[in-house]
């Protein structure tokens, strides 16, 4: 018995430390030289979806990003990304189309390990399960106004939805007037999910055009 407790206890320490030095230091070691994109290379210019939600909300917008300019953009884009991250989006979504099961049909090219070497995808933001669709490709899919109603409250654009309302991205209701304008996190938010997927990379969209 002490025996078989031996050699339990010594099998699991070495496949622990296999386990770490194969997932752990080894991506560490052959990766860190591949360089990574910085915000200013995945969003070099300002998005027109960006300049409609400072013409759509502008007293809003202005409060929050002053001019629509590169600067503002990216801070929005930092932020938006924060808020994904802080709000839990991804419990529920993906940013990974996989290669099975015809995803490329609905959610848009298949996605390619270049399309995660990049600031925006540190730490990367894969997903843990699948509640909602996947966004990786969500970048003008719909028009900011549908994204803030649905970020209000989703079921007032899709009667069916399980995902939370997220009201406290808005300014503050004044009496009983609705809708408020979405605040500071709110449009960030937007500029976020607008940004999804749309950057021009060349090389990745020949890539994703190759993958099945
Ligand atoms: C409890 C799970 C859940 C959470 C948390 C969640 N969602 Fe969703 N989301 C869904 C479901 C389900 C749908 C599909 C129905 C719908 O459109 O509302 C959806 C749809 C969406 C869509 C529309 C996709 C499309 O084009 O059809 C966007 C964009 C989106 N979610 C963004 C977010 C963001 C951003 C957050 C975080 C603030 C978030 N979701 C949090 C479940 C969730």
């Amino acid at each position: 018995m002490e025996r078989v407790r031996a050699i339990l206890l010594i099998a699991g320490v070495f496949f622990f430390a296999l386990s770490f030095l194969l997932m752990g230091v080894l991506p560490v070691v052959t990766l860190a030289d591949v360089p990574t994109l910085t915000l200013a290379e995945v969003a070099p210019r300002v998005q027109e979806s960006f300049l409609d939600l400072a013409e759509r909300w502008p007293t809003a917008f202005t409060k929050s990003f002053g001019e629509p300019t590169l600067d503002a953009y990216h801070a929005a884009l930092r932020r938006g990304r924060e808020i994904y991250i802080g709000e839990g989006c991804w419990h529920c979504h993906s940013q990974y189309v996989r290669p099975v099961s015809n995803e490329g049909l609905r959610y848009g090219a298949v996605s390619v390990a270049e399309e995660y070497q990049n600031e925006m995808q540190r730490p990367v933001l894969f997903g843990t399960r699948r509640v909602g669709p996947d966004l990786t490709r969500e970048g003008g899919k719909r028009s900011n106004d549908w994204h803030a109603a649905h970020f209000f409250d989703p079921k007032s654009v899709v009667p069916t939805s399980v995902m939370p309302r997220y009201p406290w991205l808005f300014e503050p209701v004044v009496g009983n007037v609705l809708p408020t304008p979405p605040n500071r996190d709110g449009l960030a938010l937007i500029a976020y999910v607008q940004w999804l997927g749309t950057w021009p990379r060349p090389e990745v969209e020949a890539a994703a055009k190759e993958a099945p």
